[in-house]
C-alpha cells in the first residue's frame, strides 16, 4: 500500500521538478514564524544570523554554480576538451556543497515550530505507530537521533528518514558537511549540527543544544512527509 502511494509521490515530484526547474533561481523560503519564537530553545539572534546570513549564502552559492554550470555545459558544445570537463567537475563541489545548504535549510526550517504551536507534540496516526513499532516510544527515536548527533566530527547533519528502499521503515542517518539524503531517503526531520546552529546560546554545550531542540521540533510535518513521501 505505502509503495503504490509512494510511488506515485515520487512521480508527481518528478514532474513538479520539471516545472521548478524552469525558475532560474532559489531563494529564501519564507519562514512559519518570527525569528524569536523559538525561545528559550533557540534565541532569535540564532535563528536571525542563521536564516539571513548562512542560509543565504548558500542560496547565492548554489545558484552561482547552477550559473557556472549552465555556461560551461554552452562552452563544451563549442569546445569539447577534458579542459571544459574538469571546470565541470570543478562546479559539483559547489553544486553539492551549496545546493545541499539551500535544501537542508529548507527542511530545517520547515522542521522547527514554536512550542505554543506544537513544537515537540507527536500528532497521532501512522507516524507515530510506526515510531512506536520500531523504537518502542518517541523517546528512544530521540536518544538514537541525539547519538548520532553527538557522533558528528565537525559539522553535519542527523536526518530521521522514511526508507522506501527498506518498506518505508524510519531510519536516521548522519551526514558530514551539507551532504543531504536523496533518492529513496525521504527526510522527515532535519537536524542542523553546524556551530552556526547553537554556538551563540549554548557555546560547547553542544548536548544541551541536541536536548532543548526536540521542544520546537514540528511532529506534524514528519508526520506529513511520512504519509506523502513528499517534502514540499
Ligand atoms: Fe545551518
Amino acid at each position: 500500500m505505502f509503495a503504490k502511494n509512494c510511488v506515485n509521490s515520487v512521480r508527481r515530484a518528478a514532474l513538479n521538478g520539471t516545472f521548478v526547474a524552469k525558475r532560474t533561481k532559489v531563494t529564501l523560503p519564507e519562514l512559519d514564524w518570527d525569528f524569536n519564537a523559538l525561545e528559550p530553545y533557540i534565541s532569535g539572534q540564532i535563528n536571525e544570523l542563521h536564516y539571513t546570513k548562512h542560509h543565504q549564502t548558500y542560496v547565492n552559492g548554489f545558484n552561482t554554480a547552477v550559473e557556472q554550470l549552465s555556461d560551461l555545459k554552452e562552452q563544451l558544445g563549442k569546445d569539447p576538451s577534458p579542459t571544459i570537463a574538469r571546470k565541470i567537475i570543478g562546479v559539483q563541489q559547489n553544486l553539492k556543497f551549496h545546493g545541499g545548504g539551500y535544501t537542508n535549510h529548507c527542511l530545517f526550517w520547515k522542521n522547527l515550530t514554536p512550542e505554543s504551536q506544537g513544537g515537540g507534540q507527536l500528532p497521532k496516526g501512522a507516524f507515530a505507530d510506526q515510531i512506536k513499532q520500531q523504537f518502542g516510544s518517541l523517546d528512544n527515536l530521540i536518544k538514537l537521533t541525539n547519538a548520532k548527533l553527538a557522533g558528528v566530527q565537525g559539522s553535519g547533519w542527523a536526518f530521521i528518514v522514511r526508507n522506501l528502499d527498506n518498506g518505508g521503515k524510519l531510519d536516521v542517518v548522519q551526514t558530514y558537511n551539507q551532504d543531504t539524503v536523496t533518492g529513496s531517503l525521504i527526510p522527515l526531520v532535519a537536524i542542523d549540527a553546524w556551530e552556526h546552529a547553537y554556538y551563540l546560546q549554548y557555546q560547547n554545550r553542544k548536548a544541551e543544544y541536541f536536548g532543548a531542540i526536540w521542544n520546537v521540533i514540528n511532529w506534524k510535518e514528519a508526520a506529513r512527509r511520512y504519509d506523502s513521501c513528499e517534502i514540499n
